[in-house]
């Protein structure tokens, strides 16, 4: 058993103990009941899981799946959640784009291409890039990703959309 603290949506956890073979899927679902972080195919496949994880000072976002890692390797890590995403009773722009496109239909992957849109989009705004390379971007950022409803066009289209909204912010 170890210890573990970390902050989650800006919001402080711990310590708690775990066990040291908890996955981070787990610990989010079963022990905190934050049941928006999907579990999918359990062995780092499908990316339905994946939550942000933010570097401290500033030095950037990534995901990670949470179905192969283990709650003790977040120790003191600052991540971001599905629940994160809305502020204030408000939905983000993606949150809002999704919707607009009808981007998911079971909806089981959608908070995986949420965080990994999000983190893109923070991306693009450090390191903006032409118009004609957008699509690509957009393309490799999502790769991965999978959805057995087929939502992908829709998924893409509504990423664009939320990048052509200001393109001051993510274009050159
Ligand atoms: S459930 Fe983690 S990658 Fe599929
Ligand atoms: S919306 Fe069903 S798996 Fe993507």
């Amino acid at each position: 058993m170890t210890a573990i603290s970390l902050v989650i949506n800006d919001v402080p956890h711990g310590p708690i103990e775990v066990r040291d073979d908890l996955s981070m899927n787990d610990f989010l679902r079963e022990v905190l009941g934050m049941t928006g972080t999907k579990f999918g195919c359990g062995v780092s496949q499908c990316l339905s899981c994946v939550v942000i994880v933010d570097e401290p000072d500033g030095g950037g976002s990534s995901t990670s799946p949470t179905c192969i890692t283990t709650a003790v390797s977040f120790n003191g890590k600052q991540i971001r959640t599905v629940e994160g995403h809305a502020k204030a009773g408000q939905l983000s722009a993606l949150q809002k784009a999704f919707i607009a496109h009808y981007a998911f239909q079971c909806g089981y992957c959608t908070a995986g291409f949420l965080n990994e849109a999000q983190v893109f989009l923070e991306r693009l705004e450090a390191a903006p890039v032409p118009r004609a390379g957008l699509e690509q971007a957009i393309i490799e950022a999502l790769d991965g990703h999978l959805c057995r409803c087929s939502g992908y066009v829709r998924y893409h289209q509504a990423v664009r959309d939320v990048v052509l909204a200001e393109p001051a912010r993510y274009l050159l």
